[in-house]
Parts: structure tokens; sequence; C-alpha cells
């Protein structure tokens, strides 16, 4: 693959596709501890046929974002909670932690090394970073690796859905993303390849992507294969589900603690009964990549619910993401910590 071009991108057109940037940070854990750590130009990894990682899907990673602010100045979102999750995921997957102000550390090298991809301020492009530790070594039985590779990669990317902040459609599955015991609060790969399914049903039926029900007894709603999912009710509350096995979403916390502190809203986690979506007036998806996408309806056993509009974003929704965004963005006061300059 080419490598890419600064110069020939398009910013206004960013789809969310990889590129092969000059740089990635690569360390590799050998005899018990994190060496070679650094910068490299090679963005490809060489691994042993048997690693975990391919049979056993020894793998975690995160996803972040860099911003370029009005004053051209580049900031990361709580790349301290990524840190934290990615440490989470690592403990569960029995693979070796890497140091957390390390990683931070090593997130602002990347983003200083490929500085030409982070977007210039003013259409919400953003420099999309991948942190990845996967398990390698040769090992046949099922036990963890003895060796791995953390690696950090980077591209800048436009929306995820499609909409942006349109509303775009959703249905849920019959299918289950992950156990309440299982590895669903844990961001590992093996939880993205049961969602491959089911999305790309989800998509030939003309949905952006599923909704997720409660393993249990398929009628609370869990998130979405990429998202959390969240909910404005008609009397000003902002609700988003309580499970055991959806993925603490740092955006999410986010817009738990901006609902409450900047806009006045009440906020609950609590469980969502797919059939008590009448209480909502708005509802949205929100993640790194998603930041805030508005759902339109949500499909369930063959009724569309239409939340708001399926054409335009509901005004809490839109004050949420224009507070979310103004503080990723440096144009609004962050809370206390939650920004971090590069
Ligand atoms: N849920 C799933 C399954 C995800 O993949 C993501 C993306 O990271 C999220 C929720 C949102 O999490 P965050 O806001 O930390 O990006
Ligand atoms: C993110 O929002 O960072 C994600 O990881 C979602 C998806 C691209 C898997």
């Amino acid at each position: 693959m080419a490598k890419a071009d600064a110069s020939k991108l398009d910013w206004n057109n960013l789809g969310f596709e990889y590129m092969d940037l000059p740089y990635r940070f690569t360390a590799h854990w050998k005899d018990g501890k994190w060496q070679d750590a650094g910068l490299t130009e090679d963005a490809t990894l060489h691994i042993s046929e048997a690693s975990p990682v391919l049979h056993y899907g020894q793998a975690a990673f995160e996803g972040m974002k860099a911003y370029r602010t009005p004053d051209n100045h580049i900031q990361l979102f709580r790349p301290d909670r990524n840190a934290a999750r990615l440490r989470n995921s690592c403990e569960r997957l029995l693979m070796p932690v890497f140091p957390e102000d390390k990683f931070v550390d090593a997130v602002k090298q990347v983003v200083k090394a490929n500085s030409d991809f982070v977007p210039p301020y003013g259409n919400g492009a953003t420099m999309y970073l991948r942190p990845l530790i996967i398990g390698t070594g040769g090992v046949i039985g099922v036990h963890a690796a003895p060796e791995y590779i953390f690696t950090i990669f980077a591209m800048p990317v436009g929306n995820y859905f499609k909409g942006g902040l349109t509303p775009v459609n959703f249905t849920t599955s019959q299918y289950d993303r992950a156990a309440h015991k299982g590895t669903g609060q844990a961001k590992v790969g093996g939880n993205y390849a049961a969602s491959l399914l089911p999305g790309e049903n989800a998509h030939e039926n003309g949905y952006a992507d599923c909704v997720y029900l409660d393993p249990v007894e398929h009628r609370y709603i869990e998130e979405v294969g990429s998202a959390n999912f969240f909910g404005i009710t008609k009397d000003n509350v902002f609700k988003t589900p309580k499970s055991p096995s959806i993925l603490p979403s740092i955006t999410k916390y986010s817009l738990l603690y901006l609902a409450e502190h900047n806009l006045d809203l009440g906020v609950s986690e609590e469980k969502i009964d797919v059939h008590d979506l009448d209480q909502f007036s708005e509802a949205g998806a929100c993640g790194t990549a998603a930041v805030i996408s508005p759902i339109g309806g949500l499909e369930h056993d063959g009724d569309l619910h239409v939340f708001y509009s399926e054409k335009e974003v509901g005004p809490v929704t839109k004050k949420l993401y224009d507070t979310l965004t103004g503080i990723q963005f440096g144009t609004v006061e962050a809370p206390e910590g939650w920004v971090q300059q590069v």
C-alpha cells in the first residue's frame, strides 16, 4: 500500500479508512519486559504463524482522536481514560500492560511525528489513533502468548456513520454481542469479530448498524456494535443503558457529566426496555469514532420507532454535540484534566 501524502488529501471528504502514515509507535514484550519501544516507519508486523492472536483472538485495542484547535494547537481528549481501559482489557485477556503514562506519551509521539495529517480546524475531521496489543510467539495450546507487540498507528478521518449529524436508522439484532460475564466490557478483537455478521445483516437491510439487546432476555438495549446508546426522555433526562456486557464508553461518561453540569439535564444509567422507547424524544449513538450520531429510528420486530425525526437532529442532541466537540476542539472550556496538549 502506498504511503499517504498529506498534500493530496481532501480534508472535507475524508471517510473512515485506513491510511499508511509515515510513523507509528511499536514496543515488543519479550523475556518479561517491554523493549525496543519507539517510532518506526515500518507498517507491517512480522509474527509467528502460531501467534495466539491469530488462533485464539488474544488482542485488545483502543480508539482515540487528536483534534486541531482554531489557534492551530493539537490536543487529545481524555487519553488517560483510554490508557486505563486498555489496562482493563489486557488484564481480562492475560496480556502485559503497557504502562499508562508511557501509553499517553507514545500517543503524543505518534501525533507529533505525523502532525501534517492532523486535519485543519473547521469541518470536524480529526486524526484517529488506534493503539493495539497482540499476543505473538509460537504457542499451539490454549495459553497466553510468550511475546506481545504493542503498536499505535494513526490516520485522518471524517464521519464514521455516513450521516454525520444527519440521523441514521438502526435495527435491533437477533444475535448477542457479548455475555454478561464475558468480554463485553473489554475492548477486545473477538467482540468485533462476533459483530461482523449481525452488522452486515443490518447493512443489507438498509440500516447503519444494529443495536444489541441484553443476552438474557433480549429485551433491554445494550449498545451499537461500535458505539453506546443514549436517549433523551420527554422530561429531559439523559438516559443510557446499565449493563455488565457493554463497553464503558469514554464519550458516554463524558456526556453523562456534560448533560448534568453544562445542560442541566437529569441523568440516569439504567435498564432501557426496547418496548419503552416512547419515553424518549431523542436518541443517539455515541463513541470516539461515531462522536454523536442521532438515531432517526430504531427497528424492532418489524416496527420502526422514530424518535425525533429521520431527517433532522433534535435540539438536545445538537447541544450535547456542540458542547462535546467544542471541548474536544478547544472552543468550549473543558472540565479539569479532560484535554491534553500534544
Ligand atoms: N461501544 C463499542 C462497542 C465501541 O466499539 C465503542 C468505541 O470505542 C464505544 C462503545 C464507544 O466508546 P468510546 O466513547 O470510549 O469511544
Ligand atoms: C471507536 O470509536 O474508537 C471504535 O473503536 C469504534 C469502531 C471503529 C470499532
